[in-house]
């Protein structure tokens, strides 16, 4: 059986008081589930995030972090500073990065390469722009970013690995890829892995939808046999709009 995940994505939302009371409300409202329930805030408000739900089973990720162990990179954030925090869990390749920040799939593979190294667990993101689906493109860039940053990685490094599928076309647009848009994307993305290592590994990772999950599509989305739970970002910062995701799951 895969690991059913619902991470929030918090982006560039919510200070320090917002983030308690948006945890506090969480942690009240939690339903019960098989599900892996993980948030992300912003770095600034990790540590309060980690005190906040210590006695709680909802997770804490960070965003995004660099590659190098330490040194001269002014307004970054190493593994190390998040590990010494109790955050294992990382949001990588998110497409806001990619696309505002000019990370490409050769920084995304050494950032994997260190948060593996680091025993991380990654949430990796990827996804084709709404050009490549026109263009009937999607299968073969997906793919491709896929390779670029993952398949180097060792065989026992996928126990580390989750999938979130994101269409940039879906992302805070209020646009969804219909559940049988994201299903056919999630089996190919699994023949993928399954091509490039074995069968095991591609049945074993948690694949994840993201992209304008609400709780009104959630279920059906959810109900796809290759779709193992959501990468959410606007409805996370709603504590009902989530807890009703994680019940739809
Ligand atoms: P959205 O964002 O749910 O607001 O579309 C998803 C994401 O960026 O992970």
């Amino acid at each position: 059986m895969r690991t059913k995940i619902v991470a929030g994505n918090w982006k560039m939302n919510k200070n320090l008081q917002e983030t308690k009371e948006l945890l506090a409300e969480l942690s009240a409202k939690l339903p019960d589930t098989d599900a892996d329930v993980i948030v992300a805030p912003t770095f600034v408000n990790l540590q309060a995030a980690k005190t906040a739900l210590q006695d709680s089973t909802i997770q804490v990720a960070a965003q995004n972090m660099h590659f190098a162990e330490n040194g001269a990179y002014t307004g970054e954030i190493s593994a190390d500073m998040l590990l010494s925090l109790g955050v294992d869990v990382v949001i990588l390749g998110h497409s806001e990065r990619r696309s505002y920040f000019g990370e490409d799939d050769a920084l995304l593979a050494k950032k994997v390469k260190t948060a593996i190294e680091k025993d991380m667990k990654i949430i990796f993101c990827f996804g084709e722009e709404l050009e490549d689906r026109k263009s009937g493109n999607h299968f073969a860039l997906v793919e491709s970013q896929l390779k670029n940053a993952l398949f180097d990685l060792e065989a026992n490094a996928w126990n580390k690995i989750v999938l979130a599928y994101e269409p940039v076309w879906a992302i805070g647009t209020g646009e969804t890829a219909s559940p049988e848009q994201a299903q056919e994307m999630h089996a190919f993305i699994r023949k993928t892995i399954a091509d490039a290592y074995n069968s095991s590994i591609a049945e074993g990772v948690s694949i994840l939808y993201g992209g304008s999950v609400k709780p009104a599509n959630a279920a059906e989305i959810f109900s796809k046999p290759d779709v193992d739970g959501g990468l959410i970002g606007g409805a996370s910062l709603v504590a009902t709009d989530f807890t009703d995701i994680i019940k739809a799951i």
